[in-house]
C-alpha cells in the first residue's frame, strides 16, 4: 500500500455489488453463487441498505468471517492481509487483528466486533 493512500485511509477492499446482498430481520444476507468477489481469500465490505455500521467480510479457506469495518484507534476501514491470516486497518497507525478480531498491535487499543455467521441454502447469513 502506497503512502498517499495511507495518509487518506484508502483500502483495497472493494464494496459488494449491491445486488446480491441484502439486509432483513436484522439479518444481511449474500447470495454466495453471484457474489463472485467473496471466492477464495478474498474480502469484501457492505455499507449502507440500513447497517448501523459498514462490515468487512472476509473468506479464507473455507470460512467466512464478518466485522464491524472501523479501526478502535479512530475508525478507518480494514483490509485482509492475504496470506498472513490477519486484518490490517488501511491508515497510517496499520493497527492488526487476528482473524477473530483481536487486537494484535497498533495504536488501537481494543479488538473489533465479529460477527455470528453461517451458510445456508447459497446464502451467507450474517446477525447484526
Ligand atoms: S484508525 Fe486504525 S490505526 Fe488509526
Amino acid at each position: 500500500m502506497g503512502l498517499i493512500q495511507a495518509i487518506l485511509g484508502i483500502c483495497e477492499t472493494q464494496p459488494l455489488n449491491n445486488e446480491v446482498w441484502q439486509v432483513k430481520e436484522k439479518k444481511a444476507l449474500i447470495d454466495l453463487e453471484k457474489a463472485s468477489a467473496l471466492k477464495g481469500n478474498s474480502a469484501v465490505y457492505l455499507k449502507g441498505k440500513g447497517l448501523a455500521k459498514p462490515i468487512l467480510v472476509i473468506h479464507t479457506g473455507d470460512e467466512y468471517r464478518a466485522y464491524t469495518n472501523r479501526c478502535k484507534h479512530m475508525g478507518r476501514k480494514i483490509d485482509l492481509v492475504p496470506g498472513e491470516n490477519k486484518l490490517r486497518c488501511c491508515s497510517l497507525g496499520h493497527s492488526e487483528y487476528d482473524l477473530d478480531g483481536k487486537i494484535l498491535k497498533g495504536p488501537a487499543k481494543e479488538s473489533i466486533n465479529k460477527y455470528k455467521v453461517r451458510t445456508k441454502d447459497g446464502l451467507l447469513i450474517i446477525d447484526l
